[in-house]
Formats: structure tokens, sequence, C-alpha cells
């Protein structure tokens, strides 16, 4: 069954746009900073490769996270690319009432070498960032990071990846 929903000048509803972006399949992260000495996190799927030259990537941080503040601020961070064995980091990171003073307890995590955000242990692979620009996007505000440095942690595991609301393996075609 196809519905077709067309824009009026307001443009798609909120509800219409979340609904066709479910069925968009993604990669999920964890991007982390360090501001004023205290680390932070958050789970995103708003996460892109940008540029090669220079390198560039971005991730797109709600306003009313708590994690906006921070990463903002900090202005260098990192980005965790978990793999389907780290379905409860993702959730964990993603749950808006989580204590931040002691959310990195039991989850085991390594300084990025240049700017010391969390990287986690057991990723598929992790980016190291400086802000490179900032854009005001609507509820939210896209960060666009310099590449400082990557790691490709576990090429031969499977990555974790969201889809209509639901955590997944992805199955290879072969
Ligand atoms: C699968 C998944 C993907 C998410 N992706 C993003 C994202 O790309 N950007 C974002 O701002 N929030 C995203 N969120 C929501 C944040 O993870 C959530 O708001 C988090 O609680 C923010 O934490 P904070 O308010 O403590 O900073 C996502 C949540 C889930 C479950």
């Amino acid at each position: 069954m196809h519905e077709l929903w067309s824009a009026n000048s307001a443009g798609a509803s909120p509800e219409r746009l979340r609904e066709v972006m479910a069925e968009f399949a993604a990669g999920v992260t964890v991007v982390t900073t360090v501001w004023q000495g205290m680390p932070h996190a958050m789970t995103a799927t708003a996460f892109s490769s940008v540029s090669l030259t220079p390198p560039l990537v971005l991730v797109c941080v709600g306003k009313s996270s708590r994690f906006h503040h921070a990463v903002t601020q900090a202005g260098t961070w990192a980005v965790s690319i978990l793999s389907a064995d780290q379905v409860q980091i993702a959730r964990h990171f993603s749950h808006s009432g989580r204590d931040l003073a002691t959310q990195f307890d039991g989850v085991p995590h390594t300084p990025a070498p240049h700017c010391g955000a969390p990287v986690l242990d057991g990723a598929q692979g992790w980016l190291e960032c400086v802000t490179y620009d900032k854009h005001d996007a609507g509820d939210h505000t896209i960060v666009v990071g310099r590449v400082l440095a990557t790691s490709v942690e576990s090429a031969d595991s499977a990555p974790l990846t969201y889809h209509r609301g639901t955590y997944s393996r992805l199955p290879d075609i072969r």
C-alpha cells in the first residue's frame, strides 16, 4: 500500500517525517566529548561522512539534549561506531533519565588520543574530531567535525543498525 503525502507550505508534519525516516536503516554511534573535566555521551544515528579532503563528518545534535551544550562548548569529540553486541550501550546512552555523573560506570572505554573523549571498547571503529563548523538547523545543530584520528577496531564483527524503531544485526547479502 502506497500513500502519497505531499507537503503543504509548512512542509511535512513531524509524524510524517518520522514515519518515512524510519524506513532509512542507519548505523548506530555513540558520540562523546569532555566538557569541564566531565565525559558526556549520546546515542546518535544522524551521523554522516561529509568530505574526504579535508576529512569531514557531521552529527546532528538535538538542542534539547544535555549533550548539546557539552559538545558545542567543548569543540572536540569522538564517534564510536557500535557493533551489534553493543545494543545495551546504545539504549543506555539514549536514555534521557540516566545519571550523567555515573553514565560511564561499567562501560569499558579508552580516552581518544588528542582530546580524551571516551571511545568505547568493542566498537567497530572510532573517529576523533575537532569542530570545523556548526549550522543551526531547526531543533538540531549540525556539528561538522574535522577528523583528527580514526581506528578500525573490529572489521570482522557485525555493526549495529536501527530500522523502524528496532535495533538489529546487519544480515549479509552474498
Ligand atoms: C537509535 C537512536 C538514535 C538517536 N539518534 C540521535 C541523533 O542522531 N541526534 C540526537 O540529537 N539524538 C538522537 N537520539 C536521541 C538521544 O540519544 C537522546 O536524546 C539522549 O537521551 C540524549 O541524552 P542527553 O539529553 O542526556 O544529552 C537517538 C536515540 C536513539 C534511540
